[in-house]
């Protein structure tokens, strides 16, 4: 790769050795991927979770060294002009009710959030930085951590980033650089697979639905789909959460709607492929039975919120919920980033739902912190496959409202 002279002191140790150590990422990162040069990037959404190591009896010392790399990186100053927001968390930093929540992590989870602080980080603590103010505009170069909130990036806002792994992000905020491949080139944001929808997506979780079935598909490519109407931002965040999901997508067009693809012919490049696949009602059905994995009706965890809810999804939430109360033994969690809770609490949202004996949960979800469970209910596809995978446990995936009807009842009571 061709690096400026500037570049090259700090690889040789010009700006001390952690900086060199992180152009070394960058640099070896760009060449395997053979990136030509560093660009500058004004964006990031970086990781700097203490992770759950207590709860999986890891020694003090592997704690203490993974720790401490925290905070080093949380020692130097973000770059300059460059917005840096911060990811979810495997911990909360407020008090639950939950003994997943070790103390001795919240602990270093709080030291770690108040040095990203003093660097410059924004602890929004969310996998969904587009809900909370990190919206950046289109062309704009970003290094984001979340592989759902990547492709929203890529392909709701028309902004341009690869997938970022722990080290990358941080490098990527405390340098302000990046090294350009990828999607990051006009010439990768081509439409790989073209999808005809002529299935009724009514609910965001319908959008789910496509999404996990695009990205078993389309890989690593990128999936156009023609024939939908407009999402809405929760559609469209359950689309690109599940395309994340069950592929290894970083982008979509939405021929007609999304900021590169105001025609089928633009998503791909004036090469619209004469084969596609079909999306249709049986398609959609079939997606939601793949992700049904229950052999009993009684539930105890719903878990809404994944990617984190909107402030709309909570008002929907809070509306369904009014004047009623969730089943004894039925934890109904609401994954949220820390601002939204705010709107939340000033709206009067958190109340209702905290008097239905609900819980809006910021900074984490259930799955990151490894909460066990027997049976959940949820609206996210994403959730779904990785709560069956990552806590073992049975799923159902539903739209919103049968998912309140569950939390009400105790036991799964169908979608209607
Ligand atoms: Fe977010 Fe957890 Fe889902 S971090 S994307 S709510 S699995």
């Amino acid at each position: 790769m061709d690096l400026t002279s500037e570049q090259r002191a700090i690889l040789d140790g010009s700006r001390g050795p952690y900086l060199a150590t992180c152009m070394r990422w960058l640099v070896e990162w760009g060449d395997v991927m053979g990136a030509r040069r560093l660009i500058r990037v004004d964006n990031t959404h970086a990781l700097l979770p203490v992770p759950n190591l207590m709860a999986r009896g890891a020694s003090r010392e592997t704690i203490e060294q993974y720790v401490e790399g925290l905070r080093e990186a949380c020692r130097h100053r973000t770059a300059p002009g460059c917005y840096c927001t911060v990811h979810a968390l495997f911990v909360t930093l407020d008090k639950v009710n939950a003994k997943e929540n070790d103390p001795e992590q919240v602990r270093l989870q709080q030291e770690i959030a108040d040095m990203a602080a003093e660097a410059g980080f924004i602890p929004t603590f969310t996998c969904a930085p587009y809900l909370v103010g990190n919206v950046p505009l289109k062309g704009e170069i970003c290094a984001w951590t979340e592989s759902s909130a990547v492709v929203y990036a890529n392909s709701i806002l028309g902004a341009r980033t690869t997938r970022h792994g722990n080290e990358s992000a941080i490098a990527a905020s405390l340098l302000g650089v990046v090294p350009e491949f990828g999607v990051l080139l006009d010439e990768n944001r081509k439409g790989t697979l073209r999808i005809e929808v002529s299935a009724q997506l009514v609910s965001p979780t319908d959008w789910g639905a496509l999404g996990y079935f695009a990205g078993k598909l389309a890989g690593l490519g990128i999936p156009v789909f023609n024939g939908v109407r407009r999402p809405s931002q929760d559609d469209a965040k359950q689309l690109c959460a599940a395309l994340a999901t069950s592929g290894g997508v970083s982008m979509c067009h939405i021929a007609g709607i999304t900021p590169e693809a105001p025609s089928l012919e633009a998503a791909f490049h004036g090469e619209v492929p004469a084969e596609f696949v079909g999306f249709t009602d049986a398609t959609l059905r079939d997606m939601y039975a793949s992700l049904r994995n229950r052999t009993g009706d009684e539930v105890d965890s719903v878990i809404l919120g994944c990617p984190h809810a909107s402030i709309r999804e909570i008002a929907e939430i809070s509306a369904l919920l009014k004047g009623k109360r969730v089943a004894d033994g039925v934890r109904l969690w609401i994954n949220a980033a820390r601002a939204t809770k705010a709107g939340a609490d000033a709206m009067g949202y958190t109340r209702v739902i905290e008097a239905a004996g609900g819980t809006i949960l910021c900074d984490t979800c259930p799955t990151n912190m490894r909460i066990p469970a027997r049976r959940i209910v949820t609206s996210g596809f994403k959730q779904a496959h990785y709560a069956r995978g990552m806590v073992g446990a049975e799923v159902i995936v539903a739209a919103l409202e049968p998912c309140i009807r569950a939390a009400l009842a105790g036991r799964w009571m169908g979608d209607e």
